[in-house]
């Protein structure tokens, strides 16, 4: 369609029609309505039948049929055919589940990341989403928050980087079998007070710019041209009607001029949030900050007309929305092909394909994050004749992950089945030792007995693996933790196991970093799966019998306790900092300490071991002066001196040593993946400039600072190999 058809479709909108497309429901309104009278679900959201037919949205219409069968049907019946479009919650994988986002994150892989997406993207393209609510670029530094699980991490740079990828994945160019794509959530959703989903966020606005903001302005810069404010309230005012947030910084400094669709119920929660009196109210504060189309409350439609008449608000603000909405339609084609991907048969083929299960396996291995391995208890080796599997994640299967769209339980692989398939030879003595559940309703002396009783069974074999960690719904959306310590009989299990096992290797799973503090020391070896989706347990066999080799590292601080958090890498060092962050506070008085626990984590961002070593040469520069408009290379040698092939991320730390204000004692700037053969070495190369080294000052102007800094080149975040530059203005 021409921008004259469109000015013209939108010239000829009568103003419900207008109002509708600024709506979405549930695709389920439509599907149970089919076979009901008069009062159908719309009436939840205070709609009436008649308005359905005027929708502009839907969302959660799932499988090809559905898709096509509701997308024909609505728009035999809309007054002006326009077509529906259809958004879903492809977040890391439609069916063909790969690890969730902060696990993915760990492989430090911007193609992998970018594949999975495309995957993903396809699969669902082919059941008829056309637009996914991805991705989720919320910098997290608080392993309470059970959302962290959907981020990328802590890190902006890392955010920035892997956000921008799946954009890439999931947009593609456009082309066939991709659906567009909705950032989410903005912004600063993930900072949320006491770590508690959908509370309120405070930040000073040089954080808010220097760390949250970048990432979804790289996926918006990547090609997503839809965006989602966030539910929480920054600074008291809630976001979907954050009008400095959403027009003047996002519109205004942006020039987004794409579409914002409100977060599920968001606009009605503007009253829940005691920032509106009345649904009036609330139909007309996001509407004077851009957010074009209300997501599951129906206040644009019931109250937008009252709101014109008594000039609150103008059809100016109403018809530029439907504007947004209608061009981001054309933009995906749905004008000359409403049905745009969705094809059964094409579906049927392609999703949970061998490939796609080949990628997600690629994805579980790479992601995974082996925390500690005390002289090489891993890889087990494979001519083991009897391997005992303890714990309640030894055989579950479910360990896909929160937020896993279509993906089912019964289509993922256990770490039993997926250690059966490597070893068929090998007998495996199974035994979960207690549930997974968190709340514990089982009295301690019967937890005790069964624990023992899995103790004994381990000692008859010659390895044993204890499955521990979070259950998959103990993570996601709404479900924070205020203890982030396994659930009381995990750590009865586990002290049980490794006291009378203590060459027992831990396998965990969950969605967060957890205080891992209870049994750390118990144990020689751990290996954090996370939630690595359909292949997890096929991944978690290749890795413990050394097929694959870890290569995972941290994409979030693991703490001591939860007393730590928010605890991330890129703090700033405070007037009295201690001198020694790894033992506890009690030599260091009227220092920033903790009495009881060391300030440093258990393990540092970006840490993650592997089946080898790798040594690092010194950093060398190719000059110590960087100019405004020079460059410097920092290049260090690393070098594999152990036995096996192995990936090893490496990763590039600028430190700002004195800014207007106070700056961070390290910032990521830039990572590359390589391999390494045993006894190889190889070159690894950074550049930085000087708009590298900007940050937001004590004017909160985005500037450099002539002086010295420091550039690292390291294995992870604590790393001290760095050389010093001076950037000269
Ligand atoms: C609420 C969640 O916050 C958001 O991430 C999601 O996209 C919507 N529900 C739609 O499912």
């Amino acid at each position: 369609m021409t921008n004259e058809q469109l000015e013209q479709l939108l010239s000829e909108l009568s103003l419900e029609e207008k109002l509708g497309q600024l709506t979405q429901c549930e695709a389920s309104f439509f599907i149970e309505n089919a076979g009901l009278a008069a009062t159908g679900p719309e009436s939840a959201i205070g709609l009436k039948p008649e308005d359905l037919k005027l929708m502009g949205s839907v969302l959660n219409c799932v499988g090809a049929e559905n898709c096509i069968k509701l997308q024909r049907e609505f728009m035999e019946n809309h007054p002006h055919h326009i077509p529906l479009i259809m958004m879903d919650d492809v977040i890391h994988g439609y069916r063909t589940q790969y690890p969730i986002p902060l696990a993915l994150a760990c492989a430090f892989d911007d193609e992998l990341t970018e594949e999975c997406a495309r995957m993903a993207s396809h699969e669902a393209a082919l059941e008829g989403v056309h637009v996914t609510f991805a991705p989720m670029v919320d910098i997290s530094r608080d392993a309470r928050w059970g959302r962290c699980m959907e981020s990328c991490g802590e890190d902006t740079t890392l955010t920035k980087r892997l956000g921008a990828a799946m954009v890439r994945g999931f947009v593609g160019d456009g082309g066939e079998n991709t659906v567009g794509s909705c950032v989410k959530h903005f912004c600063a959703y993930g900072a949320p007070e006491a770590g508690r989903d959908y509370n309120n966020v405070e930040l000073s606005e040089r954080t808010l710019r220097q760390t949250y903001l970048p990432g979804y302005k790289a996926a918006l810069d990547a090609g997503a041209h839809w965006i989602m404010p966030s539910f929480n309230s920054i600074g008291h005012l809630p976001m979907t009607g954050n009008s400095y947030i959403l027009k003047d910084i996002l519109r205004g400094e942006w020039g987004f001029k794409g579409a914002a669709i409100s977060d599920y119920n968001a606009f009605r929660e503007i009253q829940w949030h005691g920032a509106a009196e009345t649904m009036k109210d609330v139909a007309e504060i996001p509407r004077h900050c851009g957010v074009d189309m209300e997501m599951m409350s129906g206040t644009t439609i019931l109250h937008s007309k009252e709101l014109l008449a008594e000039g609150r608000i103008t059809m100016e603000e109403i018809d530029t929305s439907v504007r947004r909405i209608l061009q981001e339609k054309n933009a995906l084609g749905l004008f000359e092909n409403p049905f745009r991907f969705a094809n059964a048969d094409a579906a049927a083929d392609y999703i949970m394909s061998d490939a796609n299960k080949a990628l997600a396996l690629r994805a579980a291995e790479e992601s995974a994050v082996l925390l500690k391995n005390d002289g090489a208890l891993l890889p087990f080796k494979k001519d083991i004749k009897k391997l005992a599997l303890i714990g309640p994640f030894a055989a579950e299967k479910g360990i896909k992950g929160f937020w896993s769209c279509v993906g089912v339980d019964e289509e993922t692989v256990s770490v039993y089945e997926g250690i059966k398939a490597l070893l068929p030879d090998t007998e495996i003595l199974l035994d979960a030792g207690c549930s997974y559940d968190l709340l514990n309703t089982t009295p301690i002396d019967v937890l005790t007995a069964n624990a023992k009783k899995a103790a004994a069974i381990a000692k008859e074999a010659d390895a044993v693996l204890l499955c521990i960690g979070e259950y998959q719904n103990y993570s996601g959306e709404g479900n924070s933790r205020a203890e982030i310590r396994l659930p009381l009989p995990q750590r009865i299990l586990a002290q049980e196991v490794l006291s009378e096992n203590p060459d027992a290797a831990v396998l965990l799973f969950g969605g967060r970093p957890q205080d891992i503090s209870d049994f750390e020391p118990l144990t020689r070896a751990i290996l954090y799966m996370w939630q690595p989706g359909t292949m997890g347990g096929t991944a978690a066999a290749h890795l413990v019998f050394g097929d694959a080799v870890p290569c995972g590292k941290l994409s979030m601080t693991f703490p001591r306790s939860v007393g730590q958090v928010p605890i991330y890498y890129a703090h700033q060092t405070t007037g009295r900092a201690i001198k020694d962050p790894d033992i506890p506070g009690m030599p260091h008085p009227f220092t920033s300490r903790y009495m009881d626990m060391p300030v440093s984590p258990l393990y540092a961002f970006g840490h993650g071991l592997s089946y080898t070593t790798f040594e690092y040469g010194p950093v060398t520069l190719n000059t110590d002066t960087l100019t405004e408009d020079g460059s410097i290379t920092a290049t260090a040698t690393v070098k594999n001196t152990g036995n096996v092939t192995a990936k090893e991320s490496v990763q590039f730390y600028v430190r700002d040593l004195i800014g207007s204000v106070a700056r961070p004692v390290k910032e990521l700037k830039d990572f590359k993946k390589i391999t390494l053969a045993p006894g190889e070495e190889k070159t690894v190369s950074f550049t930085v400039k000087e708009e590298d080294l900007r940050y937001w000052d004590k004017d909160l102007q985005y500037v450099s600072d002539a002086g010295a800094f420091h550039a690292f080149i390291g294995p992870d975040s604590d790393t001290q190999n760095y050389a010093g530059f001076v950037l000269k203005k």
